[in-house]
């Protein structure tokens, strides 16, 4: 059972008023922690052998197939001078192609460093490393000290993290103009590929866990935070979404 089901369950045995506000209450706690794990996981599996064999890769073939749709879908917006903040966004791949394309600068937020520094290698490697602002850390926890931007995106980050309220909710905070994210399809075969995972993970006893959060409660949470869906795309494994700030 997982530590948040242990919370749910336990706080049953309490009078009702108690219990409501103790689930609450330690449920966001017992999140807290599990982030805290998660991020050490993540800055593990994010190491630098994987950050520069993905630069590499990065380099031969360019974006993978689902980041180049998410590109795709923010290319306008982009090219007319628009400022990103990218969260996780590992070798850089959306900002590099967005900067080269005429968007004005970008903010990158990491929990890998390895992977920030195969970012900032790329952004001098073409000339761009001067619109280009790297900030490490846990993007839940610096996102009071972050400027809004036009453009954010998470791309294959929600997976990483087990509180997507949390993230997405602040992520949508920093957006003026557009949203875009990539994130697993919740369908029965990417379920059980990512259980099989994770119990590959636990069985190499590392901390970090891949997740699949509902589309429709990421959805919901955008929606709550004014923001609207725009575009829709699905691969076998990914659905990719660019979201419009509301009344704009
Ligand atoms: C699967 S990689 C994706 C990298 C890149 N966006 C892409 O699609 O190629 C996940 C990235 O998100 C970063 N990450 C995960 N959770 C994060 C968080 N809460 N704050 C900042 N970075 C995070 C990881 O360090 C890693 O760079």
């Amino acid at each position: 059972m997982s530590s948040v089901a242990t919370v749910t369950k336990l706080a049953g045995l309490l009078p009702p008023d108690v219990a409501r506000l103790a689930r609450g209450n330690l449920r966001r706690i017992v999140l807290r922690m599990v982030s805290c794990c998660q991020c050490e996981g993540i800055a593990a599996q994010f190491g630098s052998k994987t950050a520069r064999r993905e630069l590499r890769r990065f380099r031969r073939r360019g974006p993978h197939r689902s980041t180049q749709v998410l590109i795709d879908g923010l290319r306008a917006e982009a090219n007319a001078g628009a400022s990103l903040l990218d969260i996780g966004g590992g070798v850089g791949a959306i900002h590099h192609t967005l900067i080269d394309g005429g968007a004005s600068d970008a903010t990158h937020v990491d929990v890998s460093d390895d992977y920030i520094a195969a970012a900032r290698e790329e952004a001098a490697r073409r000339g761009h490393a001067d619109r280009l602002r790297f900030v490490h850390g846990d993007f839940v926890q610096l996102a009071a000290g972050l400027s809004e931007a036009d453009i954010v995106t998470l791309d294959r980050v929600i997976c990483c993290y087990p509180d997507m309220e949390l993230l997405v909710g602040r992520a949508a905070d920093k957006t003026r103009r557009l949203f875009g994210a990539v994130y697993p399809r919740n369908t029965a075969l990417m379920r059980f590929a990512v259980r099989a995972i994770n119990v590959l993970l636990r069985a190499r006893r590392t901390a970090f866990r891949v997740f699949v959060h509902s589309p429709a409660r990421i959805d919901d949470v955008l929606r709550q935070h004014g923001l609207d869906r725009i575009e829709r795309q699905r691969t076998m494994v990914w659905e990719i979404v660019v979201y419009g700030r509301r009344g704009r």
